[in-house]
């Protein structure tokens, strides 16, 4: 696939087909997320695949989702959640422990986006449809699934096969909105 096509035809998938998706696919697409760029080549980003039923539905439930409802419903439709965590203290981070830059520990989440988005391209790219979702509370889930002392949450996303692949885009700014020169 074509990198510009991928890039616009990548949408927020919501609705799965009940198929399950293979181990193999899953690392094959982590085999291509990995290649995201990220501060110093720190290579912050793990990805933790939850399939089990009863662990999904503890996972969409109120206190986890905050109470968003439309994401119970996404996660408890999709056939695995990806919880895409980072290994803290290192993007943005100099050696003794001291922050790089003013803008903190906020690279770490930089990085992680940076992840998502390179994770998601790739599983659209074999057939996979996912869905970043923001709106969780990092400690109720981890209770549920065991996240390492020294990684913090920084997305959910489910994944499947898409129950529908024409799904529209939502509406995108202009480019003379988004662009200047100086
Ligand atoms: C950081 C971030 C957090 C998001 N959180 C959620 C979420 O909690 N639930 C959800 O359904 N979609 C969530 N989305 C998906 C956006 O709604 C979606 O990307 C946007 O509407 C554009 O649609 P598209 O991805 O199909 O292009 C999130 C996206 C990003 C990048």
């Amino acid at each position: 696939m074509d990198l510009i096509q991928g890039i616009k035809e990548r949408r927020s998938i919501r609705k799965f087909k009940a198929d399950t998706v293979p181990q193999s696919l899953l690392e094959e697409v982590v085999e291509v997320a990995r290649f995201a760029p990220s501060w110093k080549n720190t290579q912050i980003a793990r990805y933790i695949v939850v399939t089990d039923k009863d662990k999904i539905a503890k996972l969409a439930s109120p206190e986890c989702t905050l109470g968003f409802t439309y994401n119970t419903k996404t996660m408890l439709n999709a056939p695995a959640i990806v919880l895409l965590t980072y290994k803290k203290g290192r993007s943005g981070f100099e050696k003794d422990g001291s922050f790089t830059t003013p803008k903190e520990n906020g690279w770490e989440m930089f990085d992680a986006g940076i992840a998502a988005q390179t994770f998601c391209l790739a599983a659209h790219e074999k057939g996979l449809g996912t869905v970043i979702m923001g709106i969780f509370d990092e400690n109720q889930v981890g209770e549920i699934i065991e996240i390492p002392e020294d990684e913090a949450l920084g997305a959910i996303i489910p994944i499947g096969f898409p129950e529908n692949i024409e799904v529209a885009a939502p509406p995108r700014k202009e480019v003379e909105q988004l662009l200047k020169f100086d």
